[in-house]
């Protein structure tokens, strides 16, 4: 056990969640790499509702890979409709609290660790409030190509993510202009999960508005076809694969 200063590097956001999931306080803070500290307000255990949900619904099939699953809500709503949903996230707690709450299908790893196992391959991949992470900067080798191996010619990727313009708050702004100036796109951040002494390693995802997110999505061999807003700063998208 380190008994030294600082915190600890570790699976931050699984222990918060695990936490939670045994009724204890489990709140996520979140540390930007600017010093700005927040107390995490998402709900990441109510199951999701709403048009953006049943949007997503419409458009996801039968055989289903939700990326970033959490807790496992998303994969916990669409189990109870029939579908074959397989959780997959990097964080062991995660994972557990999935498994927990009655997630039948977990995956501990990333994409190209699923991808090695050579799985039934999926009709669509779900990534609600996680495309942030499908198109992050430092995600982006291998990930693209390993979703191709492990879906059909034509599985959609529909999701969710944060245009990071509509905020008007001078704290968020000044870190787009931070990130303009050092050749970043605005909606980069770098950021980590702290829970007790434990921190997440740091990493970058992306939020992108509309725009940039077709832009950056055709790079990775993506085409948004659509998409809708939500009652936030949310909107959800849906992409298909560009055929090869
Ligand atoms: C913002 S949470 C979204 C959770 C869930 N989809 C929901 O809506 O409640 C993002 C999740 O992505 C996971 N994650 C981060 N990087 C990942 C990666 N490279 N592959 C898979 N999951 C990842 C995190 O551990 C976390 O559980």
């Amino acid at each position: 056990m380190n008994l030294g200063r600082g915190p600890v590097e570790g699976d931050a956001f699984g222990q918060a969640l695990l936490a939670r999931q045994e009724g204890k306080v489990g709140d996520i803070v979140s540390e930007r790499d600017d010093g700005l500290v927040e107390l995490d307000p998402f709900d990441y255990f109510s199951p999701p509702h709403g048009p953006v949900w049943d949007w997503v619904v419409a458009r996801a099939g039968h055989r289903i890979l939700d990326i970033g699953a959490g807790a496992g809500r998303a994969a916990l709503a669409l189990q109870a409709m029939g579908r074959q949903v397989l959780a997959l996230d990097v964080s062991p707690g995660a994972v557990e609290v999935c498994r927990r709450g009655g997630v039948a299908s977990t995956f501990l790893g990333t994409v190209l660790d699923l991808a090695a196992t050579g799985p039934v391959p999926f009709d669509s991949f779900i990534a609600i409030n996680s495309l942030s992470i499908v198109f992050s900067p430092t995600q982006a080798v291998g990930f693209h190509d390993a979703l191709r191996a492990i879906g059909h010619p034509d599985s959609p990727l529909v999701g969710t993510i944060l245009d990071p313009y509509r905020t008007d708050a001078p704290v968020h702004l000044a870190y787009q202009e931070a990130n303009r100036a050092a050749g970043r796109m605005a909606g980069e951040v770098r950021w980590r999960v702290r829970f007790q002494r434990l921190a997440d390693p740091w990493h970058s995802i992306l939020w992108a508005c509309p725009e940039e997110l077709a832009e950056i999505a055709g790079w990775a061999g993506w085409r948004l076809v659509e998409t809708t807003p939500t009652a936030d700063a949310r909107y959800g998208a849906l992409l298909r694969p560009e055929p090869t």
